[in-house]
């Protein structure tokens, strides 16, 4: 990138990375309230905002979450995450202090898109603030059980709603890793 580009955004933006090691000190909640604004501003199909935020903060709550999650990943019938499950400290969203899951009117025009770019803004105002971050897929899984089912009705996700993604995030408790080489040929431009 040229020095001329490389503005403050710009420069955010290619230093996020996922981070799984987390401090247990909370997020401050002007923080916390920023980081949610920066995802009701991402664009989204025809405008419709399909998005719902339910922001976990409660550590009881928090378990509870972890423990469907690990009982979905020993169902899933995938060998990974079947053995991530196995392990003694298990947290599907590394023990984050914070963790957002992002949910959207299935009848929308493009819920998931909608849902990813929400997401992404949570990541990048997160990295703008200090807060490391990183999407959780776990979430998708809980659909495929009953008590997964029910633990949506009890966060209060909104009838109709489907879960697309999931964010943990909190202060980073580690290095930050260093991005992986950008695959080539990705790209093709046309004048
Ligand atoms: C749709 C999606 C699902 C992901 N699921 C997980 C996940 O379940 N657990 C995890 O640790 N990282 C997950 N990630 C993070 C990716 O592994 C990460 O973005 C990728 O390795 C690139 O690293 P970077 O974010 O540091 O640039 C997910 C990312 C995306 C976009």
């Amino acid at each position: 990138m040229s020095e001329l580009l490389k503005n403050e955004a710009l420069k955010n933006l290619f230093e996020r990375r996922s981070i799984r090691s987390f401090k247990s000190e909370q997020i401050k909640d002007e923080e916390l309230k920023e980081i949610l604004e920066a995802g009701k501003y991402a664009p989204s199909a025809a405008n419709q905002q399909s998005w719902h935020f339910t922001v976990i903060q409660n550590k009881e709550i928090l378990q509870k979450i972890n423990d469907v999650a690990k009982s979905a990943f020993e169902k899933s019938g995938i060998k990974r995450y079947e053995e991530r499950a196995k392990a003694e400290d298990f947290s599907a969203f590394y023990n984050a202090p914070t963790y957002i899951i992002v949910s959207a009117d299935e009848k929308a025009i493009a819920p998931i898109a909608d849902s990813a770019l929400a997401l992404g803004n949570l990541f990048l105002a997160a990295e703008s603030l200090g807060i490391g971050s990183v999407w959780i897929h776990a979430v998708n899984f809980l659909y495929t059980t009953e008590e997964g089912k029910a633990l949506f009705k009890e966060l209060g996700i909104p009838d109709g709603y489907v879960t697309y993604g999931s964010g943990a995030f909190g202060y980073n408790a580690g290095e930050k890793p260093k991005p992986a080489p950008r695959r080539e040929g990705t790209v093709n431009i046309i004048k």
